[in-house]
């Protein structure tokens, strides 16, 4: 069987890449008539070669592309040769468009580095590069290109050749191979071509058919993550999933996430068809000999193999969004057949991509690269993403849009908080809460600065006191003088501020206690953040609501009065944003009505949820 080679191009606006894949696809003869008769009727009115048919326009295929004159998306092509099949992504070269270099660059094996003859060695070859190589391409062919324009001279070849091979030093390619080309004129593309007689080594589509690229992930061990229990009757249960690495053979042994006993494959079906064994990204379904606990998410490897699920990791991360990534705000994770809760614990360090640098960073902008530490919010399996690119590799997404952020890489795991453990505790929160007649609770109260949360906290905790609760309240305020005295207002601050009032009121709630949380918490990510760590009936939001202009009128502290000169920064509703809830459990108007009848409304909402959980059975 040929064998498939997935390979990127990869180069500035205007180094020829779509030239060149559609050379290689002409060349190849993998156009039709009809698509070459489309692309003349096109090249008259978009093209930039006269009458001749502009082969970019048969890699550009959609129209914003060609009216803008740049690619702005990932573009797959297939073509095949008598040796082997290719599958080529052609990715944007402009400098915002990183995400789709890295999105293309996680399956190839090769990467296709275009190089303008003229200007040689570029900010963008070395982000390429750098990107390529960090997302575990081990081969790069370098296309020089535009030969003809420097007249076909060797040591302009040569020059360009030796300065990518010394930037690359670093980088640990395991090879790199540099072709003089010219994807307009056709020379060392396909053909040899006159004009570079000097040049003895193969063409571009020769060098393609012929590298032998670094271990396939089928000589690795057997790593299969389930995807699905399929249990469609008492007798049978299969799991199904996509093989990861490695080769599953009828009667192997097999251990599910790396611990417990070892079983053996029973047997292996593809589309209703048995097979004794199946390769690195087959979907089967397989079934144990034995019956052994396994669910989605978990992985079905080698016996041998003793990696275990984990919960910290370490990884490089592409940030994709226009929203930052900010430390200490909570995300979910995808990685394989599981999405998780996750929190980046602390960036290590960003990478500039041009030079390499380690630079100090609070968060990261769209197309930037760092180093982070990530705590999940349970155990998963995965592996380096040098091991295994598909067990680990990630992406992660917003809670609340679902829009995906970033893209990850895993380097290692972390050991440092896998050997805590859950300390059963004796007096648990049911026997708390029985025995202060309450139920605990968590009141979080949101909204913008003058808004009234102080005082309505304080009224409300003075009622419940004199009902005989057990209360106590959490003041954003107050606590900037103590727990939170290192944090400021930028986003970053803002979401840890967040995060560690809300883990002291779970503790405060674990205690029995009915708390009072008043904190601007402009961010909805964080407010959401906040109450995943709360029972279904624990956490009530509410959302104290006075219009920017009321407020700014009230301005308590002068703070509105300051921030208008410019002596105090990132002020919320000034220079910072507020997120107002958009279902909070209560909606409270300071303006409409007087703090009496707000906190009138607060007890009657919360009366009914305050009886004391039912006490669990002595032991
Ligand atoms: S939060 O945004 O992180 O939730 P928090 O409630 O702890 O804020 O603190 C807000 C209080 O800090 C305000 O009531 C105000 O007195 C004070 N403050 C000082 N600087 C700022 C600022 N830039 N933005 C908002 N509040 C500020």
């Amino acid at each position: 069987m040929k064998t498939a080679l997935r390979f990127i191009t990869c180069g500035s606006v205007d180094d020829g890449k779509s030239s060149l894949i559609g050379r290689l696809l002409l060349e190849s003869r993998q156009i039709f008539d009809d698509q070459l008769k489309s692309i003349e009727k096109d090249s008259r009115k978009y093209g930039t070669q006269g009458d001749a048919p502009d082969l970019a326009l048969l890699v550009d295929g959609l129209q914003a592309e060609r009216e803008q004159g740049i690619t702005i998306d990932v573009a797959y092509r297939f073509f095949q040769t008598p040796h082997r099949r290719f599958i080529v992504a052609d990715t944007p070269g402009h400098e915002q468009y990183t995400r789709n270099m890295a999105t293309a660059a996680s399956t190839a094996q090769v990467a296709v580095v275009l190089i303008d003859a003229r200007k040689g060695v570029l900010v963008q070859t070395r982000r390429h590069s750098r990107i390529a190589a960090m997302l575990g391409i081990r081969h790069i062919v370098l296309a020089i290109n535009k030969m003809d324009l420097v007249d076909w001279r060797e040591e302009v070849y040569a020059q360009i050749a030796q300065s990518f091979r010394s930037f690359a030093t670093t980088l640990d390619f395991s090879s790199i191979d540099a072709i003089p080309l010219s994807a307009l004129k056709g020379d060392n593309v396909v053909s040899p071509g006159t004009a570079m007689a000097w040049y003895r080594g193969p063409t571009l589509l020769g060098l393609l058919e012929n590298l032998v690229v670094d271990s396939a992930p089928e000589a690795a061990p057997l790593r299969m993550p389930v995807q699905l229990v399929n249990r469609p009757n008492a007798d049978f249960r299969g799991f199904c999933g996509r093989i990861a690495s490695g080769t599953a053979r009828v009667g192997d042994a097999v251990r599910v996430n790396g611990k417990g006993v070892s079983t053996r494959i029973q047997s292996i079906v593809v589309y209703g068809t048995p097979l004794t064994e199946a390769q690195a990204g087959a979907s089967i379904t397989l079934t144990l000999s034995d019956e052994v606990d396994v669910s989605r998410g978990d992985v079905i490897g080698a016996a041998g193999n003793t990696r275990e699920p984990a919960d910290q990791l370490q990884a490089h991360v592409i940030w994709m969004s226009e929203q930052p990534l900010i430390a200490g705000r909570a995300y979910f994770l995808k990685i394989h057949t599981q999405t998780v809760g996750a929190t980046v614990t602390a960036i290590r360090h960003q990478i500039d991509v041009n030079t390499g640098a380690h630079l100090a960073a609070k968060n990261l902008q769209l197309n930037e690269i760092a180093v982070v530490n990530i705590s999940l919010d349970r155990k998963v399996m995965f592996t380096p993403y040098r091991e295994n690119r598909v067990l680990g590799g990630f992406i992660m997404i917003d809670r609340l849009s679902n829009a995906t952020m970033g893209a990850g890489m895993v380097d290692f795991e972390l050991r440092r908080a896998s050997n805590l453990h859950w300390q059963a505790l004796a007096v648990d929160k049911a026997r708390r809460s029985h025995m202060k007649s309450q139920r605990p609770l968590c009141i979080w109260l949101t909204g913008l600065s003058g808004a009234g949360k102080s005082t309505l906290a304080n009224q409300l905790e003075k009622r419940l006191h004199a009902e005989g609760r057990h209360t106590y309240l959490l003041d954003g305020d107050n606590l900037r003088h103590g727990l939170n005295r290192d944090l400021g207002f930028v986003e970053a601050d803002r979401a840890e501020n967040i995060r560690r009032v809300a883990e002291v009121a779970k503790l405060m709630v674990e205690a029995g206690l009915v708390v009072i949380v008043s904190l601007i918490s402009p961010y909805r990510v964080d407010r959401e953040r906040a109450r995943s760590l709360f029972g279904p009936k624990e956490f009530v939001e509410v959302y104290v609501d006075a219009s920017l202009a009321e407020c700014e009128k009230r301005d308590p502290k002068g703070l509105y009065a300051k921030a208008r000169r410019g002596e105090v920064k990132n002020f919320t509703g000034i220079d910072s944003q507020y997120e107002p809830p958009e279902t909070p459990e209560l909606h409270l108007n300071t303006i409409a009505q007087s703090s009496e009848e707000c906190v009138d409304r607060l007890l009657h909402t919360l009366g009914p949820m305050l009886s004391p959980l039912d006490l669990p059975p002595t032991d």
